[in-house]
Protein backbone atom coordinates (compact mmCIF):
# COMPACT_ATOMS: atom_id res chain seq x y z
CA UNK A 1 0.00 0.00 0.00
CA UNK A 2 0.98 3.85 -0.26
CA UNK A 3 0.27 5.24 2.92
CA UNK A 4 0.97 8.80 3.65
CA UNK A 5 1.42 10.22 6.94
CA UNK A 6 1.07 14.41 7.60
CA UNK A 7 3.02 15.12 10.66
CA UNK A 8 4.52 11.30 10.82
CA UNK A 9 7.95 12.84 12.06
CA UNK A 10 6.63 12.26 15.74
CA UNK A 11 6.73 9.35 18.24
CA UNK A 12 3.84 8.01 17.32
CA UNK A 13 5.17 8.37 13.15
CA UNK A 14 8.06 7.20 14.29
CA UNK A 15 6.38 3.74 15.56
CA UNK A 16 3.87 3.71 12.84
CA UNK A 17 6.46 4.42 9.55
CA UNK A 18 9.38 1.76 10.87
CA UNK A 19 6.25 -0.77 11.08
CA UNK A 20 4.72 -0.01 8.25
CA UNK A 21 7.95 0.14 5.89
CA UNK A 22 9.14 -2.79 7.95
CA UNK A 23 5.77 -4.68 6.29
CA UNK A 24 7.00 -3.50 2.71
CA UNK A 25 4.14 -0.40 2.14
CA UNK A 26 5.69 2.73 0.65
CA UNK A 27 5.20 5.45 3.30
CA UNK A 28 5.30 9.05 2.89
CA UNK A 29 6.23 11.64 5.30
CA UNK A 30 4.41 15.05 5.46
CA UNK A 31 6.23 17.31 7.44
CA UNK A 32 7.25 21.34 7.43
CA UNK A 33 11.00 20.37 8.22
CA UNK A 34 11.26 17.82 5.19
CA UNK A 35 14.91 16.05 5.70
CA UNK A 36 14.69 12.60 4.59
CA UNK A 37 14.04 11.14 1.14
CA UNK A 38 10.15 10.20 2.04
CA UNK A 39 9.77 13.30 3.25
CA UNK A 40 7.32 16.02 1.22
CA UNK A 41 7.00 19.42 2.53
CA UNK A 42 4.00 21.45 3.80
CA UNK A 43 3.04 24.21 5.66
CA UNK A 44 -0.03 21.82 7.86
CA UNK A 45 -2.69 24.87 6.74
CA UNK A 46 -2.57 25.20 2.83
CA UNK A 47 -3.11 22.76 -0.41
CA UNK A 48 0.24 22.65 -2.33
CA UNK A 49 1.99 19.67 -4.11
CA UNK A 50 2.74 17.70 -0.81
CA UNK A 51 -1.17 17.16 -2.17
CA UNK A 52 -0.30 15.09 -4.87
CA UNK A 53 1.09 12.52 -2.68
CA UNK A 54 -2.47 12.06 -1.48
CA UNK A 55 -3.66 11.65 -4.81
CA UNK A 56 -3.36 7.85 -5.72
CA UNK A 57 -2.66 6.46 -2.26
CA UNK A 58 -4.10 4.14 -0.35
CA UNK A 59 -4.04 5.51 3.15
CA UNK A 60 -4.07 8.78 4.85
CA UNK A 61 -3.38 8.47 8.93
CA UNK A 62 -3.21 12.30 9.97
CA UNK A 63 -0.61 12.94 13.47
CA UNK A 64 -0.23 16.59 12.88
CA UNK A 65 -0.62 18.65 16.28
CA UNK A 66 1.38 20.54 18.33
CA UNK A 67 2.18 18.84 20.99
CA UNK A 68 0.12 19.52 24.28
CA UNK A 69 2.33 18.85 26.97
CA UNK A 70 2.85 22.64 27.37
CA UNK A 71 2.06 25.15 30.03
CA UNK A 72 -1.90 25.80 28.72
CA UNK A 73 -1.43 29.59 27.94
CA UNK A 74 -3.65 31.31 25.25
CA UNK A 75 -1.67 31.24 22.60
CA UNK A 76 -0.26 27.75 23.17
CA UNK A 77 -4.07 26.24 23.41
CA UNK A 78 -4.66 28.69 20.31
CA UNK A 79 -1.50 26.59 18.26
CA UNK A 80 -2.54 23.46 19.60
CA UNK A 81 -6.35 24.35 18.06
CA UNK A 82 -5.36 25.14 14.84
CA UNK A 83 -2.40 23.00 14.17
CA UNK A 84 -4.95 19.98 14.75
CA UNK A 85 -7.97 21.75 13.06
CA UNK A 86 -5.97 23.21 9.76
CA UNK A 87 -4.34 20.56 9.33
CA UNK A 88 -7.31 17.72 9.73
CA UNK A 89 -8.86 20.64 7.42
CA UNK A 90 -6.80 20.82 4.81
CA UNK A 91 -6.08 17.35 4.13
CA UNK A 92 -9.76 16.91 3.65
CA UNK A 93 -9.26 19.24 1.27
CA UNK A 94 -6.63 17.27 -0.23
CA UNK A 95 -8.58 13.87 -0.56
CA UNK A 96 -11.73 16.05 -1.66
CA UNK A 97 -9.79 17.31 -4.66
CA UNK A 98 -8.10 13.73 -5.61
CA UNK A 99 -8.64 12.00 -8.89
CA UNK A 100 -8.01 8.76 -6.72
CA UNK A 101 -8.98 9.36 -3.45
CA UNK A 102 -7.50 7.32 -0.28
CA UNK A 103 -9.93 4.04 0.43
CA UNK A 104 -9.23 5.60 4.20
CA UNK A 105 -8.01 8.28 6.21
CA UNK A 106 -7.01 7.97 9.91
CA UNK A 107 -7.33 11.01 12.14
CA UNK A 108 -5.73 10.69 15.39
CA UNK A 109 -7.77 12.12 18.02
CA UNK A 110 -7.23 12.02 21.83
CA UNK A 111 -8.99 9.80 24.54
CA UNK A 112 -9.24 12.87 26.46
CA UNK A 113 -12.64 13.68 24.94
CA UNK A 114 -14.13 11.25 27.58
CA UNK A 115 -14.60 12.86 31.13
CA UNK A 116 -12.50 12.72 34.19
CA UNK A 117 -14.62 9.65 35.80
CA UNK A 118 -13.01 7.17 38.32
CA UNK A 119 -16.33 4.74 38.15
CA UNK A 120 -17.71 3.37 34.59
CA UNK A 121 -15.22 2.96 31.66
CA UNK A 122 -15.67 5.14 28.78
CA UNK A 123 -16.68 3.16 25.40
CA UNK A 124 -17.52 4.98 22.17
CA UNK A 125 -21.31 3.99 22.60
CA UNK A 126 -22.21 4.84 26.43
CA UNK A 127 -18.96 6.98 26.81
CA UNK A 128 -19.53 10.63 28.55
CA UNK A 129 -18.08 13.46 26.88
CA UNK A 130 -16.09 15.91 29.03
CA UNK A 131 -16.09 19.53 29.41
CA UNK A 132 -19.23 19.68 31.66
CA UNK A 133 -17.94 17.33 34.79
CA UNK A 134 -18.29 18.37 38.44
CA UNK A 135 -15.17 18.91 40.64
CA UNK A 136 -12.21 19.45 38.50
CA UNK A 137 -10.65 22.92 36.90
CA UNK A 138 -12.64 24.78 34.60
CA UNK A 139 -9.92 24.85 32.33
CA UNK A 140 -9.27 21.18 31.36
CA UNK A 141 -12.76 21.77 29.03
CA UNK A 142 -10.13 22.88 26.78
CA UNK A 143 -8.62 19.90 25.58
CA UNK A 144 -12.11 18.20 25.45
CA UNK A 145 -12.91 21.13 22.88
CA UNK A 146 -9.64 20.92 21.07
CA UNK A 147 -10.25 17.38 20.62
CA UNK A 148 -14.23 17.97 19.39
CA UNK A 149 -13.03 20.82 17.00
CA UNK A 150 -10.40 18.07 15.70
CA UNK A 151 -12.76 15.33 14.91
CA UNK A 152 -15.71 17.42 13.47
CA UNK A 153 -12.53 19.39 10.85
CA UNK A 154 -12.67 15.73 9.90
CA UNK A 155 -16.40 14.44 10.41
CA UNK A 156 -17.31 17.51 8.12
CA UNK A 157 -14.67 17.04 5.36
CA UNK A 158 -16.81 16.80 1.89
CA UNK A 159 -15.00 12.82 0.93
CA UNK A 160 -17.58 10.49 0.19
CA UNK A 161 -15.70 7.78 -1.79
CA UNK A 162 -12.72 7.74 1.62
CA UNK A 163 -14.07 6.10 5.03
CA UNK A 164 -13.02 8.65 7.69
CA UNK A 165 -12.08 7.28 11.07
CA UNK A 166 -11.06 9.06 14.38
CA UNK A 167 -8.40 7.77 16.21
CA UNK A 168 -9.21 8.07 19.87
CA UNK A 169 -6.05 7.17 21.59
CA UNK A 170 -4.92 6.57 24.83
CA UNK A 171 -0.89 7.68 25.38
CA UNK A 172 0.89 6.15 23.84
CA UNK A 173 4.16 3.58 25.05
CA UNK A 174 7.02 2.52 23.01
CA UNK A 175 10.61 1.95 23.92
CA UNK A 176 11.79 4.94 21.90
CA UNK A 177 13.48 7.93 23.22
CA UNK A 178 12.21 11.45 24.14
CA UNK A 179 8.26 9.02 24.20
CA UNK A 180 5.59 9.37 27.58
CA UNK A 181 7.36 5.44 28.57
CA UNK A 182 10.98 6.59 28.22
CA UNK A 183 9.72 10.05 30.48
CA UNK A 184 7.96 7.91 33.28
CA UNK A 185 11.07 5.25 33.22
CA UNK A 186 13.20 7.86 33.92
CA UNK A 187 11.72 9.66 37.07
CA UNK A 188 11.01 5.87 38.45
CA UNK A 189 14.38 5.07 37.77
CA UNK A 190 15.51 8.68 39.55
CA UNK A 191 13.24 7.34 42.62
CA UNK A 192 10.46 9.58 41.73
CA UNK A 193 7.80 7.21 39.93
CA UNK A 194 5.54 7.25 43.15
CA UNK A 195 2.09 7.98 43.13
CA UNK A 196 1.17 11.70 42.03
CA UNK A 197 -1.75 13.37 44.40
CA UNK A 198 -2.79 9.97 46.04
CA UNK A 199 -2.94 8.11 42.57
CA UNK A 200 -6.08 7.31 41.92
CA UNK A 201 -7.22 8.69 38.75
CA UNK A 202 -6.85 5.78 36.08
CA UNK A 203 -4.20 5.56 33.25
CA UNK A 204 -5.29 4.60 29.78
CA UNK A 205 -2.56 3.31 27.40
CA UNK A 206 -1.73 1.22 24.82
CA UNK A 207 1.13 -0.35 24.09
CA UNK A 208 2.57 0.88 20.01
CA UNK A 209 2.60 -2.38 18.71
CA UNK A 210 -0.93 -2.54 19.23
CA UNK A 211 -1.18 0.85 18.02
CA UNK A 212 0.15 -0.34 14.75
CA UNK A 213 -1.74 -3.49 14.71
CA UNK A 214 -5.11 -1.85 15.18
CA UNK A 215 -4.17 0.69 12.61
CA UNK A 216 -3.67 -2.10 10.33
CA UNK A 217 -7.27 -3.64 11.38
CA UNK A 218 -8.63 -0.43 10.78
CA UNK A 219 -7.20 -0.03 7.32
CA UNK A 220 -8.54 -3.30 6.75
CA UNK A 221 -12.13 -3.47 8.09
CA UNK A 222 -14.41 -1.71 5.73
CA UNK A 223 -17.69 -1.51 7.93
CA UNK A 224 -15.60 0.25 10.63
CA UNK A 225 -16.05 4.22 10.61
CA UNK A 226 -16.40 7.16 12.99
CA UNK A 227 -14.88 7.31 16.09
CA UNK A 228 -12.62 4.17 17.72
CA UNK A 229 -10.97 4.06 20.82
CA UNK A 230 -7.49 3.19 20.66
CA UNK A 231 -6.68 1.92 24.33
CA UNK A 232 -5.61 -1.41 26.19
CA UNK A 233 -8.73 -3.11 27.87
CA UNK A 234 -6.39 -2.39 31.57
CA UNK A 235 -6.93 1.11 32.43
CA UNK A 236 -5.94 1.01 35.76
CA UNK A 237 -5.41 3.56 38.45
CA UNK A 238 -1.79 5.76 38.43
CA UNK A 239 -0.80 4.15 41.88
CA UNK A 240 -0.73 1.10 40.14
CA UNK A 241 0.08 2.01 37.11
CA UNK A 242 3.44 3.22 38.44
CA UNK A 243 4.17 0.33 40.60
CA UNK A 244 3.64 -1.94 37.96
CA UNK A 245 6.21 0.15 36.10
CA UNK A 246 8.46 0.67 39.12
CA UNK A 247 8.55 -3.56 39.12
CA UNK A 248 9.51 -3.47 35.32
CA UNK A 249 12.57 -1.26 36.26
CA UNK A 250 12.94 -3.23 39.60
CA UNK A 251 13.03 0.08 41.05
CA UNK A 252 11.85 -0.77 45.00
CA UNK A 253 10.37 2.41 45.65
CA UNK A 254 8.87 5.75 44.23
CA UNK A 255 8.42 9.13 46.28
CA UNK A 256 4.69 9.92 46.15
CA UNK A 257 4.00 13.71 44.85
CA UNK A 258 1.11 15.79 46.82
CA UNK A 259 -0.88 17.80 44.11
CA UNK A 260 1.26 21.18 44.64
CA UNK A 261 4.37 19.12 43.92
CA UNK A 262 3.05 18.07 40.66
CA UNK A 263 1.87 21.42 39.67
CA UNK A 264 5.69 22.70 41.12
CA UNK A 265 7.26 19.62 38.64
CA UNK A 266 5.00 20.88 35.39
CA UNK A 267 5.81 24.07 35.80
CA UNK A 268 9.19 23.17 35.74
CA UNK A 269 8.64 21.33 32.59
CA UNK A 270 6.85 23.85 31.62
CA UNK A 271 3.67 21.11 30.57
CA UNK A 272 0.25 20.53 32.39
CA UNK A 273 -1.01 19.45 35.38
CA UNK A 274 -4.22 18.15 33.28
CA UNK A 275 -1.97 15.28 31.82
CA UNK A 276 -1.40 13.89 35.41
CA UNK A 277 -3.97 14.30 37.14
CA UNK A 278 -7.32 13.54 34.85
CA UNK A 279 -8.64 10.66 35.16
CA UNK A 280 -8.50 8.43 32.33
CA UNK A 281 -10.73 5.27 32.63
CA UNK A 282 -11.02 4.58 28.24
CA UNK A 283 -11.54 0.97 27.18
CA UNK A 284 -11.45 -0.56 23.33
CA UNK A 285 -15.38 -0.73 22.91
CA UNK A 286 -15.33 -1.15 19.01
CA UNK A 287 -12.04 -2.89 18.75
CA UNK A 288 -12.88 -5.61 20.78
CA UNK A 289 -16.95 -5.97 19.10
CA UNK A 290 -14.73 -6.22 16.12
CA UNK A 291 -12.82 -8.96 17.18
CA UNK A 292 -9.45 -7.42 17.57
CA UNK A 293 -7.22 -9.07 19.91
CA UNK A 294 -4.50 -7.04 22.22
CA UNK A 295 -1.38 -8.47 22.02
CA UNK A 296 -0.43 -6.29 25.77
CA UNK A 297 -3.65 -5.87 27.04
CA UNK A 298 -2.68 -5.87 30.77
CA UNK A 299 -0.15 -2.99 31.81
CA UNK A 300 2.31 -5.29 34.39
CA UNK A 301 3.19 -7.23 31.10
CA UNK A 302 3.36 -4.58 28.66
CA UNK A 303 5.74 -2.55 30.71
CA UNK A 304 8.13 -5.44 31.18
CA UNK A 305 8.74 -5.88 27.43
CA UNK A 306 8.27 -2.38 27.08
CA UNK A 307 11.76 -2.40 29.74
CA UNK A 308 13.55 -5.83 27.64
CA UNK A 309 12.98 -3.70 24.09
CA UNK A 310 14.14 -0.37 26.11
CA UNK A 311 17.05 -2.20 26.87
CA UNK A 312 17.67 -4.00 23.01
CA UNK A 313 17.59 -0.34 21.64
CA UNK A 314 19.45 1.37 23.22
CA UNK A 315 22.22 -1.12 24.23
CA UNK A 316 24.54 0.04 27.36
CA UNK A 317 21.68 1.71 29.66
CA UNK A 318 20.38 0.30 32.74
CA UNK A 319 17.41 -1.59 30.80
CA UNK A 320 20.36 -3.77 28.76
CA UNK A 321 21.35 -5.40 32.41
CA UNK A 322 18.28 -5.64 33.54
CA UNK A 323 16.49 -7.52 30.69
CA UNK A 324 19.50 -10.14 30.51
CA UNK A 325 18.76 -10.93 34.13
N1 LIG B 1 1.84 10.09 21.70
C1 LIG B 1 0.71 9.81 22.35
O1 LIG B 1 0.74 9.11 23.37
C2 LIG B 1 -0.61 10.33 21.83
C3 LIG B 1 -1.79 9.92 22.45
C4 LIG B 1 -3.01 10.40 21.96
C5 LIG B 1 -3.03 11.29 20.92
N2 LIG B 1 -1.86 11.69 20.34
C6 LIG B 1 -1.90 12.62 19.23
O2 LIG B 1 -1.37 11.97 18.09
C7 LIG B 1 -0.63 12.88 17.29
C8 LIG B 1 0.76 12.32 17.08
O3 LIG B 1 1.35 12.14 18.37
P1 LIG B 1 2.93 12.21 18.56
O4 LIG B 1 3.20 11.80 19.95
O5 LIG B 1 3.60 11.55 17.43
O6 LIG B 1 3.12 13.80 18.47
P2 LIG B 1 4.46 14.58 18.19
O7 LIG B 1 5.64 13.72 18.51
O8 LIG B 1 4.32 15.89 18.89
O9 LIG B 1 4.40 14.78 16.60
C9 LIG B 1 3.36 15.45 15.97
C10 LIG B 1 3.86 16.08 14.70
O10 LIG B 1 2.97 17.13 14.35
C11 LIG B 1 3.66 18.10 13.61
N3 LIG B 1 3.27 19.43 14.03
C12 LIG B 1 3.53 20.06 15.20
N4 LIG B 1 3.03 21.31 15.18
C13 LIG B 1 2.44 21.46 13.97
C14 LIG B 1 1.77 22.54 13.34
N5 LIG B 1 1.62 23.72 13.94
N6 LIG B 1 1.30 22.35 12.09
C15 LIG B 1 1.48 21.17 11.44
N7 LIG B 1 2.13 20.12 11.99
C16 LIG B 1 2.59 20.28 13.24
C17 LIG B 1 5.14 17.91 13.85
O11 LIG B 1 5.74 17.55 12.61
P3 LIG B 1 6.73 18.54 11.79
O12 LIG B 1 7.40 19.43 12.78
O13 LIG B 1 7.65 17.58 11.12
O14 LIG B 1 5.87 19.27 10.82
C18 LIG B 1 5.22 16.73 14.82
O15 LIG B 1 6.25 15.84 14.53
C19 LIG B 1 -0.65 14.22 18.02
O16 LIG B 1 -1.63 15.03 17.43
C20 LIG B 1 -1.03 13.85 19.44
O17 LIG B 1 -1.75 14.86 20.10
C21 LIG B 1 -0.65 11.22 20.78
Amino acid sequence: MKVVLPGGTGQVGAILGRALTAAGHEVTVVTRSPSRAHDIGWDGVTLGPWAEAIDGCDVVVNLAGRSVSCRYTEENLRAMTDSRVDSARVVGEAIAAAERPPRVWLQMSTATVYAHSFDAAHDETTGVIGGAEPGVPDYWAYSVEIAQNWERAQSEAPTPATRKVALRSAMVMSPDRGGVFDVLSRLVRLGLGGPVAGGAQYVSWIHGEDLVRAVEFLIDRDDIEGPVNLASPGPLPHRDFMRALRTAWRVPVGLPATRWMAELGAFALRSDTELLLKSRRVVPGRLGAAGFAFAHPEWGSAAKSLVRQAGRRHPGREADRLSTR
